[in-house]
């Protein structure tokens, strides 16, 4: 796979970095099944897929694969699909119920026109990858009436990081307009740019929010 210059090194950044981050993130993902994100919010609770028994659901960018491997246990029938070998290899030892996995960009996808019910993608392809490139792709090999179901960064992990390593928390701990304070977000840099409004940094939230705990002190 060449790929493009931010495609190539997307791919690096995850090879190098996937045995750190399934190290780290690995304790939740692998034991909070469908659930989304750093707050690892249950699936259950926000209803983005919808009742996928028997559907055919790509994970766009799997990683380690969690959500695949706990679809194929709830009878859905994923295909994980993800840029970086690593990534894939984790997955691969994870996998206890098989299902497919897929080297491959998810700019480009390698599958036939209307070959998926749900699309999904959880801090996956869809924040790295190109928008201008990954939509037209799903929108492609989306069946009629399928859907996409995907989540992107926020400014409040900053106002919630406790900055220990430990998993976030569901409390305003931070003033959200310190940037500087939260070391959770120096990955930002590699998203794509155009996908970088998503995720904007703290100091471009100022502009148009007040900082929360300025916000409840005054009532
Ligand atoms: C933050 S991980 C998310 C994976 C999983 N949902 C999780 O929560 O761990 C981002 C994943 O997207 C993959 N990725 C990045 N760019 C991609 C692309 N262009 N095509 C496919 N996968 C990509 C990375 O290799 C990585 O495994």
């Amino acid at each position: 796979m060449a790929g493009l210059p931010h495609v190539r090194r997307n791919r690096e950044v995850w090879d190098g970095m996937s045995e750190w981050y399934q190290a780290k993130h690995g304790p939740q993902l692998n034991t909070r099944p469908l659930a989304w994100g750093m707050w690892a919010i249950p699936e259950a609770e926000i209803g983005a897929l919808g009742d996928v028994s028997g559907k055919v659901v790509l994970e766009l960018g799997c990683g380690g694969g969690q959500w695949s491997m706990f679809l194929a246990e709830a009878g859905a029938r994923p295909v994980g699909l993800d840029l970086s070998e690593q990534q894939l290899s984790a997955a691969r030892r994870l996998m206890r119920t098989p299902y497919p996995l897929v080297h491959a960009d998810g700019e480009q996808l390698p599958f036939s026109d209307a070959s998926f019910d749900v699309v999904l993608s959880d801090h996956g392809a869809m924040i790295w990858a190109d928008p201008y490139a990954t939509v037209p792709e799903v929108a492609r090999v989306l069946r009629p009436g399928g859907r996409l179901a995907f989540n992107a960064g926020t400014p409040w992990v900053c106002a919630c990081d406790p900055g220990n390593d430990a998993s976030l928390s569901e409390r305003l701990i931070n003033p959200l307009l310190r940037p500087s304070s939260c070391r959770r977000r120096r990955w930002r840099r590699h998203l794509h740019p155009r996908l970088r409004r998503l995720d904007p940094p703290a100091s471009v939230v100022r502009a148009g929010h007040r900082e929360p705990h300025r916000a409840s002190s005054a009532g």
